[in-house]
């Protein structure tokens, strides 16, 4: 048994207790096994709540001095692999408070006053995320900054557009990879405005009613980097939506990496053939040898899966729940890493892949052959002279049923044949750069619009807000 920590099993809470847990209920209950990943940000929150005990008058400053001492010294040996965890340590919490009162006796025993685990687990998980946040948008920004400089490398490359995976108009490379970076770019955005209401620090709420000591959770929260401290003791116990939130945005990012991924694995498709990975970001058959596979991409796109039941795992242990602490919430904890994790695996793979990616530029233009890519086009210059769109549509499809038919194609039609369809000189319109450079609204796919929609996009990236 642990001395200072009475009764059986060396528990902190032994004292009302006769017997030790039955070991099968220990090995459930404990999460050290995951939560020695808030050991930093324990100590942190520790280091806090000590001087808020000090500030109210608990603890002389000498006292205040060791016990901060001691909690460094403990953080510093488990960051450095040499800390001894007890068989009794229940979660990261308990075994730092353990180590402290290990070294510091009846001192170390006036660190919890007006503390819980349950507003300490809230604080370590809440700065563990936003350290976490602050990572993840490092990554995104580098993507995005990736995107970006292949875009401007590719304004003037012409492609087929597709709706349905068909070819339907031509576009610009640089066009269809600028469109994952505003998606890349919402993320960004979603985990910044995240950040700032998960900056709210629940020390001072105690277990679930605050404390009758007089600390200060303002001061507390300022002295982590907290924006604000808790405005209600039970919501600040019980409220996970930091963790929800979390793993919504996580989510929805995954799902933008795994969309990116399909176009990759899409394009060095061989049927394909517009674009290799670099044989860095590829992988070999075990018993094909000619195999170049896209693993890297199809990785990214089934991790998606992960982090979309990581979030579903958490909305469903929160829906119904009662309010206050239960030791359900324990199970925040894994899906939350593991999204975090995921991205944090994913994010780079992919950027390498997208910065070494090897376009075929002719091969993409090759296809832009593919005559009906321009019918919307004939259309759209049957309406520039007065006839109806509904109109136009039907004598454009009838023109390629006719020539189907006929065996030929729109190639095939002379001056006089353009003129009775009643677009003379048709045949100019059958090219990708015509039909790209005709589209220079903003928001479009001609060179001139991606560069500005580039630069826009940069501009975002420079100028957002730095996660608190
Ligand atoms: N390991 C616990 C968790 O992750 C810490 C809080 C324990 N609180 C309690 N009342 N048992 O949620």
């Amino acid at each position: 048994m642990t001395e200072g920590t009475g009764g059986s099993g060396g528990q902190l809470w032994a004292g009302r207790f006769s017997v030790a847990p039955a070991p099968e209920a220990h090995a459930l209950g404990r999460s050290l096994a995951f939560d020695a990943r808030l050991a930093q940000f324990d100590v942190e929150a520790g280091v806090a709540h000590v001087r808020a005990l000090q500030d109210a008058g608990f603890l002389t400053p000498v006292e205040a001095g060791a016990l901060e001492e001691a909690l460094a010294d403990v953080g510093n040996e488990i960051a450095e692999g040499r800390f001894a965890f007890d068989d009794a340590d229940e979660d990261i919490h308990s075994a730092i408070e353990r180590a402290v009162t290990d070294r510091l006796g009846d001192l170390g025993a006036k660190l919890h006053a007006g503390r819980s685990r349950n507003d300490l687990v809230v604080a370590d998980l809440r700065l563990w995320l936003l350290a976490a946040g602050r990572r993840i948008d490092a990554l995104l920004a580098s993507l995005v900054v990736a995107l970006v400089a292949r875009a401007r490398e590719h304004a003037e490359t012409v492609m087929p557009g597709t709706t349905h995976a068909r070819f339907a108009q031509p576009v610009t490379l640089g066009h269809h990879l600028l469109a994952h970076g505003w998606a890349f770019a919402r993320d960004l955005e979603r985990f910044a405005e995240w950040a700032v209401r998960t900056s709210t620090s629940p020390l001072g709420a105690g277990a679930t009613a605050t404390s009758t000591l007089g600390l200060d959770p303002d001061m507390t929260a300022a002295r982590l980097g907290f924006h604000r401290a808790f405005r209600n003791s039970i919501d600040a116990v019980s409220d996970r939506d930091f963790v929800q939130e979390f793993l919504a945005d996580a989510a929805i990012c995954a799902t933008h990496l795994s969309r990116l991924a399909a176009d990759l694995a899409r394009w060095t498709d061989e049927s394909l053939g517009w674009a290799t990975l670099d044989e860095a970001y590829s992988t070999g058959s075990s018993m094909m040898p000619q195999k170049r596979n896209p693993d890297t991409a199809e990785l990214a796109r089934g991790k998606a899966a992960r982090v979309a039941a990581d979030f579903v795992a958490v909305a469903a242990l929160l829906q119904g729940l009662p309010l206050g602490y239960h030791r359900d919430l324990q199970e925040d904890k894994e899906p939350a890493f593991d999204a975090a994790d995921t991205l944090e695996l994913v994010l780079p793979a992919l950027t390498g892949a997208v910065a070494t990616l090897r376009f075929d530029t002719d091969a993409m233009r090759a296809a832009c052959a593919s005559e009906g890519l321009y019918a919307t086009d004939l259309a759209e210059a049957l309406v520039r002279d007065g006839v109806p769109f509904r109109e136009a549509h039907r004598r454009t499809g009838e023109l390629l049923k006719r020539l189907a038919s006929e065996d030929r194609g729109l190639a095939g039609l002379d001056d006089d044949e353009w003129a009775a369809f009643g677009v003379p000189g048709g045949s100019r319109m059958l090219d990708p750069d015509a039909s790209v450079a005709a589209r220079t609204m903003a928001g479009g796919p001609s060179s001139a619009s991606v560069r500005v929609q580039a630069d826009a996009l940069a501009a975002v990236i420079a100028e957002r807000p730095i996660n608190p």
